[in-house]
């Protein structure tokens, strides 16, 4: 019996994925650039059993037992492509157990650290050093890059079977320590169409993303390397800003279109938007995913004043019944009347977000040595309590 545990971080991207030339294999239409977050704050965790005595691959998901899909399947089949053959444990099978340290409600892109943290837990079980990128990207597109800390460029390749499709560090975590990431949870219950669902439509339907993919994205990665690599704040937000406004644009262009951001969402545009000129510097930039909630990119000098300038024009709920705000702590300060003069926005009705999460770049997946840390016990069951289905 083998038994091992990792965790593994969430990644924000800040040129963003959409559009797969292949479906199967999960080859993007264009280059993507993140940042790692923390795993401190958000992230993964995977426990994986291997036993001679098992009878059937099972996985439990966040406490509840789930069937085994097909991007699992994938990512197993191409980690035991990698395995020295004659590895016993290869033909063992798999009892795997996976929560995050987050609600999944928080529609948090959390399938990123789920599978770059099961291809973590299998390359330590199988023994396979080297990339285990191309691995995650077997399992979600976006995954790949969370096997890796820091600013992370998911190269879409060129070769059809996908060999050079993989993710590269531009840069580790210490290398911009100041960066500081925002994520402000929005209370929204609406269904939304899944990014896997929104992208097909959008390769299928939009010539915005088309034009995207060829003509503006290899030009603005290089450009978001360089402004990463120099430390360009300023640039680093522009360009983030423009490229979720661009890919929120190809959604509205997708037919029917995919709207992802809600009023919460514009109304934090705008704010990010008056607060920088009211200071006159870029000194905020947000991005969205394929939901309503805002992920903002600033530096930590900047974040107790823009912190409190949230708190005013966006309040936190009166009746907070969980912590509001999540994460490394700020200092609270009081803001000057003339800097809430400057932004021109109406003070809105508290509890627009749910609670924050403050954090930071942090680093790839880690293994856990400690038996204390597995999620399953020794007759490879979960250790906490699930429902079958
Ligand atoms: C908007 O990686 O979730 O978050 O490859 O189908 O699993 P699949 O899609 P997924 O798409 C992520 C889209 C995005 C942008 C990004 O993270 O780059």
């Amino acid at each position: 019996m083998h038994t091992v545990t990792c965790i593994a971080p969430v990644n924000i991207a800040v040129i963003k994925y959409w559009g797969k030339r292949d479906e199967n294999l999960i080859l993007p239409i264009n280059d993507s650039i993140s940042a790692t977050l923390d795993t401190e704050q958000l992230c993964a965790k995977t426990t994986i059993m291997a036993s001679p005595d098992f009878k059937k691959d099972q996985i439990w998901l966040n406490g509840k037992e789930e069937s085994i899909n097909k991007r699992l399947q994938n990512c197993l089949l191409e980690m035991k492509k990698r395995a020295q053959v004659g590895n016993e444990v290869l033909q063992w099978k798999l009892h795997i157990c996976s929560e995050n340290n987050f609600p999944t409600a928080a529609g948090l892109a959390s399938s990123a650290a789920g599978y770059a943290c099961f291809a973590a837990a299998l390359a330590k079980l199988y023994k396979v050093e080297g990339d285990i990128s191309a691995v995650a990207r077997a399992g979600s597109g976006s995954a790949c890059r969370s096997t890796m800390g820091g600013f992370v460029r998911w190269h879409m390749g060129s070769d059809p079977k996908g060999s050079d499709s993989i993710a590269k560090q531009i840069v580790p975590a210490c290398f911009w320590p100041e960066i500081r990431i925002l994520i402000l949870v929005v209370n929204d219950e609406r269904k939304k169409v899944s990014s896997a669902v929104g992208m097909k439509r959008s390769v299928e339907t939009s010539e915005f993303l088309k034009h995207r993919a060829e003509h503006i994205v290899p030009k603005v990665a290089n450009q978001m390397e360089k402004a990463i690599l120099e430390k360009d704040f300023e640039k680093f937000a522009e360009l983030t800003m423009k490229d979720s406004n661009q890919f929120h644009a190809v959604c509205r262009d997708t037919y029917p279109p995919c709207v992802y951001m809600n009023d919460i969402s514009q109304l934090t545009v705008e704010l990010v938007h008056e607060y920088n000129y009211a200071v006159n510097k870029t000194k905020v930039a947000y991005t969205f995913d394929a939901g309503p909630n805002p992920t903002l990119y600033l530096q930590e000098k900047d974040v107790p004043e823009f912190s409190a300038v949230l708190d005013h024009f966006l309040p936190p709920p009166t009746d907070a019944i969980i912590e509001y705000k999540k994460g490394i702590p700020v200092l609270p300060v009081k803001l000057s009347l003339d800097l809430l003069k400057k932004i021109n926005l109406e003070q809105q009705l508290p509890g627009r977000f749910k609670y924050t999460i403050h954090t930071r770049v942090g680093e790839g997946p880690k293994l856990l040595k400690d038996d204390k840390d597995h999620l399953l016990n020794n007759r490879g069951l979960p250790v906490k309590d699930t429902k079958s289905v």
